[in-house]
C-alpha cells in the first residue's frame, strides 16, 4: 500500500535523529588531515577573507564543515544548528574530540532562534536541499548576518548532477549483479542482509528528506532577491562525483570483508586524480553539469 508523505521537517528530524548514531561512519566523515583539506580548499576558493569572527553553521549535522572551518583556522567562535538535536548530539562529542567549544542549538533553517545581525559568517554544507523553502532559509541567513558578513554554503546537488549520478548508480549495481551472477565468481553477497523494520522505516523516509536538486541559475537570483550582493555560484565534481557514485553503490553490493583499506586507499586516491580532472574541465563542461554547487554571497555594509 502506498504511503502518504510525511511533512518534510518531520521527516528530517526522524530520519536524522535515527541517523546521527552512525552517520559519521556511512559517509566517510573525518575531522582528519584529508578532511580538513577537502574543506581548507573550498574556503580558499570561495571566501573572501581567511579568518571571521562569530561563525554559525546551518543544517550542521555531526559538525563536518564547521569543525574542519575551526581546524583551518577560519572560524573564531563556532556555533551549529541543526533541526535534529540527535545529530547536534554527535557534533558536540566531535568538538570535544577536538577541542572546539561549539555552541548548538536546535533550529529549524526557515526560523533561526539568533538576535539579527549576530554573525560574520554563516555557512552550511549539504541542508538546502533538505529546506523545504530555500529562500526562506536564506532570508534567515541574511537577517542574522552582521553588514559586511558572508554565507558560503558548498556541497548541494545540482538538478543535471543528480540526474547522471542516479544513472550511474543504477548501471553499476546492475553491471555489479550480472558479473556477480557468473560461474566461479564470489564477489556478492551469499544472502541478501537482512532487513530490520527500522531500515525499512528509514529506506522509506529518505525519499521525505531529500527535496531539492538545484540550477545554478535560480540559487543566483534567490541570493539576490534575499539582498545579497558579491554573489558568486561555482560547481565542482564531475567524473569524481559519478566514480564516488559508483564505489558508494559497489561497496553496498560485495561481499562484506572482501574490499580492505586498500581499496579505501585506492578509491580516495583515485576520487583525488579525478577532481583534478574536473578541475581542468571547469570554464570547458557547462557548469550545470557538475555535481556540487557552491554559494558565496555578501552582506553589504549599511
Ligand atoms: C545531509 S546532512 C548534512 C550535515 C552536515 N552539514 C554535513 O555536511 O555533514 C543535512 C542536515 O540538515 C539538517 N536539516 C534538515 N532539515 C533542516 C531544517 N529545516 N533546518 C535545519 N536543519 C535541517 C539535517 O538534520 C541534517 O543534519
Amino acid at each position: 500500500m502506498a504511503r502518504a508523505a510525511l511533512d518534510p521537517k518531520t521527516a528530517n528530524v526522524l530520519y536524522h535523529d535515527a541517523a546521527a548514531a552512525s552517520y559519521d561512519a556511512k559517509w566517510a566523515i573525518s575531522f582528519d588531515p584529508p578532511a580538513q583539506a577537502y574543506v581548507r580548499e573550498r574556503a580558499e576558493r570561495m571566501l573572501a577573507r581567511s579568518r571571521y569572527d562569530r561563525v554559525l553553521e546551518i543544517g550542521a549535522g555531526t559538525g563536518f564543515f564547521i569543525l574542519n572551518l575551526w581546524q583551518t583556522g577560519f572560524v573564531g567562535e563556532a556555533h551549529a544548528t541543526d533541526i535534529s538535536e540527535g545529530m547536534l548530539e554527535v557534533c558536540r562529542a566531535n568538538a570535544e574530540r577536538l577541542g572546539c567549544g561549539v555552541q548548538t542549538r536546535s533550529a529549524d533553517a526557515e526560523r533561526l532562534p539568533y538576535e539579527d545581525e549576530t554573525f560574520d559568517l554563516v555557512a552550511g554544507h549539504a541542508f538546502l536541499h533538505h529546506i523545504p523553502d530555500p529562500p526562506a532559509a536564506l532570508a534567515e541567513m541574511w537577517r542574522v548576518l552582521r553588514p559586511g558578513g558572508a554565507i558560503f554554503i558548498a556541497g548541494e546537488p545540482t538538478l543535471w548532477g543528480d540526474r547522471m549520478a542516479g544513472v550511474v548508480k543504477v548501471a553499476t549495481r546492475e553491471s555489479f549483479r550480472l558479473a556477480a551472477r557468473l560461474p566461479g565468481v564470489r564477489i556478492g553477497r551469499d544472502s541478501p542482509p537482512p532487513v530490520s523494520e527500522e531500515d525499512r522505516a528509514m529506506h522509506d523516509l529518505e525519499f521525505d528528506v531529500d527535496l531539492h536538486t538545484f540550477a545554478p541559475s535560480e540559487v543566483r537570483a534567490w541570493a539576490r532577491d534575499a539582498g545579497f550582493d558579491e554573489v558568486r555560484i561555482e560547481t565542482e565534481e564531475l567524473i569524481a562525483s559519478m566514480f564516488g557514485w559508483a564505489v558508494r553503490t559497489l561497496e553496498a553490493e560485495v561481499r562484506p570483508g572482501l574490499l580492505g583499506k586498500r581499496w579505501a586507499r585506492f578509491a580516495y586516491r583515485a576520487w583525488r586524480s579525478l577532481y583534478r580532472i574536473d578541475d581542468a574541465l571547469r570554464g570547458v563542461v557547462p557548469s550545470g553539469l557538475f555535481y556540487n554547487l557552491l554559494l558565496y554571497a555578501e552582506k553589504p555594509r549599511r
